[in-house]
């Protein structure tokens, strides 16, 4: 299950494109994720692909143009418009866009189209030469303006044979755009959330440098489970080898100095920091501008302590109030209650996410983690061993109840 889906009615529109394949499993994971998909299929689409397919995976009937004129006749569209809570169409022609850029109404997908108030999502897929005339770019443009989320089409093998741009996105891709267009409304909508995630980066000379075993994994989770709740996320990470969630605003750093006045500049205004990630203590206290050579006999490196980011922004709250929460979290091979407790007390945090980072399935690289959360108020809540992500979700619903608001709110 995934947040944003969950629940929710969704109106597939598949097309006439040798793309139907990729709106199979779209359809496939959507089901998945927790939604109910009614797909419609236009005659074109019907030629590569059957209804049956679709209902394999849906679990729901899929429709064609044999519907509109079937027992259900003149309400079937509308029944589906109505209870459409988000609708996408992928792939979409040429023919198609042109169809809902002029209001044209002439099968059930198109008469559907135009009886919805949900937000649209479309993912074209057609040849280059037919994206690039100015008829399909001046519709494209139309339906921009009617506030039509345009995803795609991408760059790469075409079905002539030729490469250019054309190809519909990814299901995954696509997945992801519309787990953000539909966490909009979510429970943290217009609340600015700043999440830090991964390890900094201290550098030794030019080709050198210390740094830590944070794979930045929970911090990421976190992030997107922000967004899954609507919030408008800036993720600051240092190194990072993950996808960035879609719909973060991302910022890559590299020391603890670069984090700080990373977090110092995304702060105003913002509803919570969750400080996820793991922040060099100390730096060399010279970085070598060139490659420090063998036989130069360096033997002994030289620290400083580094800023501490959280005690820096407790210092700006008193002043500014914001953040509005503060979240961090304790990283701890010994003594995990009483270390944890002690930093959220020193660093004036509203919730401290304390984990053993001595044991093998929890902590650093792995995908699941076995957290306490302690908050504020003297409150302790054990977590059994979880995935990153339902930990996330857990941190996110504490964040969600300590800014007062409900969690079932529209959604
Ligand atoms: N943190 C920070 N700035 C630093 C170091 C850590 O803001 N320079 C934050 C981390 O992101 C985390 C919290 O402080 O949310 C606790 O980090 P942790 O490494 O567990 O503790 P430290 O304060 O660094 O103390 P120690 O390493 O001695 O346990």
């Amino acid at each position: 299950m995934i947040i944003p889906f969950q629940n929710k009615r969704i109106v597939l529109g598949v097309t006439g494109s040798i793309a139907v394949y990729k709106s199979v499993e779209l359809a496939s994971r959507l089901t998945q994720a927790g939604s109910l998909v009614d797909v419609i299929l236009t005659h074109s689409a019907s030629e590569f692909v059957t209804p049956l397919t679709f209902q394999s995976v849906t679990g729901q009937p899929a429709y064609t143009d044999n519907d509109l004129w079937g027992s259900q006749g003149h309400i079937l569209h509308i029944g589906l418009a109505k209870d459409a809570q988000q609708m996408v169409i992928a792939p979409i022609t040429a023919n198609t866009i042109a169809k809902l850029a002029h209001g044209l109404a002439d099968n059930l997908l198109t008469v559907t189209a135009l009886a919805a108030r949900c937000p649209i999502l479309i993912a074209p897929a057609m040849d280059g030469g037919m994206y690039a005339h100015p008829a399909t770019q001046a519709n494209l443009e139309t339906l921009k303006k009617r506030d039509a989320t345009i995803i795609g089409p991408a760059e790469g093998h075409l079905a002539s044979g030729m490469m250019g741009i054309g190809r519909m996105v990814e299901p995954g891709e696509l997945l992801g755009h519309l787990r953000y267009q539909m966490s909009r409304r979510g429970p943290l909508r217009k609340k600015k959330i700043v999440v830090t995630a991964g390890g900094t980066f201290e550098p030794i000379d030019l080709v050198r440098g210390m740094t830590n075993r944070s794979s930045g994994k929970q911090g990421f989770a976190i992030a997107q489970a922000a967004i899954d709740h609507g919030a408008d996320v800036i993720l600051i990470a240092g190194k990072n080898h993950l996808p960035i969630p879609i719909g973060a605003e991302y910022y890559q750093v590299n020391t603890a100095e670069e984090m700080l006045a990373a977090v110092l500049d995304a702060i105003p205004h913002a509803s919570a920091l969750v400080m996820a990630a793991a922040v060099a203590d100390f730096r060399p206290a010279i970085a070598a501008k060139e490659k420090i050579k063998k036989a130069s006999g360096f033997t002994t490196l030289s620290l400083e302590v580094t800023t501490d980011i959280l005690s820096a922004v407790a210092e700006l709250k008193s002043k500014s109030g914001f953040p509005e929460i503060t979240v961090g979290f304790a990283a701890e091979s010994q003594n995990l209650l009483e270390n944890a407790k002690q930093k959220l007390e020193a660093k004036k945090l509203d919730l401290i996410i304390a984990n053993d980072i001595s044991a093998s399935d929890a902590g650093f690289e792995v995908d699941t983690n076995r957290v306490f959360l302690l908050d504020a108020g003297g409150g302790k809540e054990e977590l059994p061993l979880m995935g990153k992500d339902e930990v996330a979700r857990f941190v996110l619903e504490r964040v969600i109840g300590l800014l007062g608001l409900a969690r079932s709110d529209v959604f």
